[in-house]
């Protein structure tokens, strides 16, 4: 049996092909490789004679075949890389998505400099919160998620990276915020219709609650959005992330409840992905709950 860097790397790889679980299985074996070894993928790279021990190789036999099953890379390693931070997460919260930075990017357009004090809602791993809070360090950051171990995670992940400006809530949506008023809420619920057919992919190992919605994916949205002006301060942003298809009603979403200056922005693949808008006013009792549908 080949037990040195490069002849398992190889071998990995085709074994990861064969079983036609990922578009990248060269890189899925490095991963795994320098995670099993804890070391670099370029450590890798320059040292393909290296031979490894044998609780390595059986820790990385056990990597490969939960690979080969399916299960996402994140969850094998326990770790996502956002926004140039490593998070921690687990089974029971959303792995980091790349397009989510764009909506992280969004928001600092309307901070930079300045003190604020924004709301994170479904804050999975913290993603967004400690994003914000790395880039924001005078801004104070309430992150709330209905998740008991989502709020678990999120408080680890502040902890590990010492942002002392993140204060996690368990809490369903603004339950947990009171009488507080924001100058930016920011959200990234789960908006995918339950029927899609892309839920029995890689994503079948994610939590369906931070995944699916009601009303063909709108229901949460829909939450949110009508009831975001009563815990904004009056011009406070309000700002989602949604599905390439969801551009058009979520935008009619942010002007029945109120806002203006709603545009939304597209992804590195220039699909509809984050809309914003401003709140003209401060009422909670204008805003009715708008939920349509249920899980
Ligand atoms: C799409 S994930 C986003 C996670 C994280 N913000 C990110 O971008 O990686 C949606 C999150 O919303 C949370 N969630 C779902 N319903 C909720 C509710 N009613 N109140 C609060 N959080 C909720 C889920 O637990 C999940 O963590």
């Amino acid at each position: 049996m080949n037990k040195r860097i490069g002849g398992l790397l190889h071998h990995a790889k085709q074994r990861l092909e064969a079983a036609d679980c990922t578009d990248t299985p060269g890189l899925d074996a490095e991963v795994l490789l320098a995670h099993v070894l804890d070391r670099s993928r370029a450590y890798l790279v320059s040292h393909p004679e290296v031979r490894l021990e044998n609780s390595q190789l059986v820790d990385f036999e056990r990597f490969l075949i939960r690979r080969g099953k399916g299960e996402p890379v994140a969850y094998i390693t326990g770790r996502k890389e956002f926004w140039s931070m490593t998070l921690e997460v687990n089974p029971s919260v959303l792995i980091p998505r790349p397009d989510t930075e764009l909506l992280v990017q969004s928001c600092l357009e309307h901070c930079e400099s300045h003190s604020h004090q924004i709301a994170d809602l479904g804050t999975g791993s913290g993603a967004v919160a400690l994003a914000l809070a790395s880039e924001l360090p005078r801004c104070l950051i309430v992150a709330t998620d209905r998740s008991r171990e989502a709020v678990l995670t999120a408080r680890l992940n502040a902890s590990s990276l010492g942002l002392g400006n993140v204060s996690v809530r368990h809490s369903d949506w603004f339950e947990a915020l009171g009488e507080e008023r924001f100058d930016l809420i920011v959200a990234n619920p789960p908006y995918i219709d339950p029927q899609d057919k892309h839920l029995s992919g890689e994503v079948r190992f994610e939590p369906r609650d931070a995944l699916v919605a009601g009303n063909h994916g709108l229901a949460d949205l829909t939450s949110i959005i009508s009831r975001a002006p009563g815990y904004l301060v009056a011009g406070g942003w309000l700002l989602v992330e949604h599905g390439f298809e969801q551009g058009r009603l979520v935008r009619e979403l942010f002007s029945d409840a109120g806002f203006h200056n709603v545009g939304t922005f597209q992804d590195l693949g220039g699909n509809d992905r984050v809309t914003e808008g401003k709140c003209g006013y401060f009422n909670r009792t204008k805003t009715p709950d708008l939920v349509l549908g249920s899980k």
